[in-house]
Parts: structure tokens; sequence; C-alpha cells
């Protein structure tokens, strides 16, 4: 069993450390020398793919995180809008669709039940189904229409992390795909993001050069009651997974919060020394909201919060408030949660550890939820 941990302790960190490798697994064969996506293996024809007028993403837990994170790249990208939601509710309402509705059901295991229903709920109204899926000949891509592989190669730990990298990184294949497609007039926004899409192994692998602060960190939060999660943007979804992994794994109470929620209500929990997880835009992002989440990180402080920053290389605004900050590399807006995540998926594994779980079987939890 130790070999097949490949050296690691378990299995979640070999994932974790196999991330740089499966996010360019994912681009692979799919980014032309010219910047031009090549997604020939989503078989929509180029007209069904004009004709979308609505994009549903159906996914559970980790996958959902991704399908939110989807959202805001793919309604930037293509002007089209797209609504995020878990598939035990999606499935069982009404939801509005037709044959112009592309729905992407997102699925590490391509198994999971309530993902698999939510597919043919979309199907019996007629929509067309792509599913972004790991897990070669799952039952999912069987019953869809296409499907886009993530090629994150076999997870075994029951959390997701490079199952749940390689998802945003295929969302952001299929956004920049649809642009492309529909001829959407940013055009030379996409051509950039293409080029900083290649550059997304080496930004992973470099955040992953410097987690040994973040585990240290890891043990000196071994005790903590709860924990909070602050992001704005596509922080936010990135400030949901951070909690999502800390209750999978070290079983610490945990929410994560959009950073501009605070003041309706989760400011009101910070006590003397409670820890806050705070996901900080690029300085560089739109309509200041890194300045907003700079206030933020005050406000907590100044009710007690012991502040953990993830920042980008070379913010200074979020110095003077943090009690420990976690450096990332500079990345576009958009492309910030495949860097601001893992961080925090070290930080839940070594709080797990720490406190003495099995990281890799959490209690209660399966890889592939498969029943309802
Ligand atoms: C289970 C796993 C999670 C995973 C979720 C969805 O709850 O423990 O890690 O995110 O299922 O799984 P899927 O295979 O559909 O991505």
């Amino acid at each position: 069993a130790a070999a097949e941990k490949g050296g690691y302790d378990w299995f979640m960190l070999k994932e974790i450390a196999e991330q740089p490798r499966a996010v360019a697994d994912t681009l692979l064969g799919r980014l032309s020398e010219t910047g031009q996506l090549v997604l020939d293996e989503v078989r929509l024809s180029d007209q069904d793919l004009r004709d979308i007028d609505k994009v549903f993403v159906v996914a559970c837990g980790t996958a959902y995180h991704a399908g939110l994170i989807a959202k805001y790249a793919i309604e930037h990208w293509t002007r089209i809008p797209v609504e995020v939601e878990v598939a035990s509710e999606f499935r069982y309402r009404d939801p509005v669709l037709d044959r112009s509705t592309l729905v992407i059901v997102i699925s590490q295991s391509g198994e999971t039940m309530d993902t698999l229903m939510a597919l043919r709920h979309a199907k019996e109204q007629k929509a067309r189904v792509l599913a972004i899926c790991n897990a070669n000949g799952s039952t999912i891509p069987r019953e869809s229409d296409a499907v886009l592989y993530t090629h994150a190669g076999p997870e075994v730990a029951v959390a997701s992390t490079k199952g749940f990298l390689t998802q945003v990184v295929a969302c952001y294949l299929v956004g920049l795909f649809l642009a492309q497609v529909r001829g959407i007039k940013y055009e030379d926004e996409v051509a950039a993001i293409v080029e900083d899409l290649r550059g997304l192994p080496e930004q992973v692998a470099r955040v992953l050069e410097q987690m040994e602060p973040v585990r240290a960190l890891g043990r000196s939060l071994a005790d903590a009651g709860t924990i909070l999660f602050l992001g704005r943007h596509v922080g936010f979804p990135v400030a949901l997974e951070g909690a999502l992994k800390l209750k999978e794994l070290a079983y610490i109470h945990a929410e994560g919060f959009a950073a501009g929620e605070l003041k309706h209500g989760p400011i009101a929990l910070i006590e003397e020394g409670t820890p806050v997880v705070v996901v900080v835009p690029s300085p560089r992002s739109r309509e200041s909201v890194h300045g907003k989440v700079v206030s933020n990180i005050q406000e907590v402080r100044a009710r007690g919060a012991r502040t953990i920053v993830i920042a980008e290389e070379g913010d200074e605004d979020v110095v003077p408030y943090a009690d420990h900050i976690i450096r990332v590399p500079r990345t576009p807006t958009l492309l910030a949660p495949v860097v601001t995540t893992v961080p925090l998926q070290v930080l839940a594994c070594e709080i797990a550890d720490t406190r003495g779980y099995d990281v890799d079987q959490p209690r209660n939890l399966a890889k592939s939820v498969t029943v309802e």
C-alpha cells in the first residue's frame, strides 16, 4: 500500500502532488498553437452550440463547487446565462429547459446517483447534456450527448483534489470553446486566456513548493472548534470548497461565505481567536473587489479573528491585517481558483492528520454516492 501511495502517507497527498500533471493532462491536445480550442470530442454540432441560450451546471459536492466557478467564467466569456444547482435539487423540480439549453453535468466518478438522475431529467426535456467526467466509460458520460474527460488519472482519496482542479480547468475549456464557436467579441481576451491556461500546471507546481508553512499552520489549527472561510467572486466557491474539505476530513465545523455577506450574519460568529481564512482576489481584478476584501479582513480582525490570508504574490495591502499569509502566483482573475484552492486542500489534510484521522477514508463518507 505504501508503494501505491508513491511514498506519501496518504493517497490524498499523492493526488494533491499530482495536480500539475493532472491539469496538464486536461489541457493536453486541446489548445492549438494558434490559441484555438480543439474539442473535437465534444460531439455537438457548431449549430447546436450556437443555438444554446442557457446553460445549467449540475453536480454534487466538490464538483458542484467547480460548477459555481464555471458560472463566472462562462457568463463572462460567452454572455450566455448560467445557472448552477446541486443535482439532488435539480432532479426533483421543474427547471426551465428545452432543446436550446446546455446542461453540463460534472462528476469525477461518473456514477453519482443524483447527478445521473439529473442528467436523465434534463434529457427528458430535450436539453443537450455535456458531461465533464474523470472516470472513463462510466455511466454519466455514457448517457450524455457529449463528454469532456478531465484525464486526471484515478482518484482514490474520498475527498476530491485533482478531480476538482481538473474539473475547473475543463469548465474553462468549455466556456472558451463556446465563446470561440459563437464568435464572441472577446477574441483578444480569449487568446490571452488560452496562453494563461498553458501556464497553469507550472503555477500549481509553484504553489506546491511553498506548502511547508501551510502544514505548520495546519498543525497549529488542529484544536480549532470552528473555522470560517470568506471569498468574493470566484474566491467565494473556493471558500466553500475550503470549508467542505475541512468538514469532510477534519470533522471541524466550517462554513464558507461570500465576503460581502459578512455584515448580514457571519460576523456575529467571530470570537477572540476564531480562525478566518480569506481568499483575496487579485489587486488587478475589476471594480475594486480586492479593496473590499482587504476591508473585510480588517473588519474580522478588529473583532478578534485570527486571519489567514491567501493572497497573490506582491499584494502588500493585506500585510497589515494578516496573521498568516499564504502566497499564490499571479493569475488572471477567473483562473485564480486553480491556485488558491491548493493551500486549502493541504491545510485540511494536515489538520485531519494532526487530529489522527484517516485522511483517505473519512468517517461516514463514500468516494462515490451511488445511492440516494
Ligand atoms: C462524494 C465524494 C465527494 C465528491 C462527490 C461528487 O460526496 O465524497 O468528494 O465531490 O461525491 O462525486 P462525483 O464523483 O460525482 O464528482
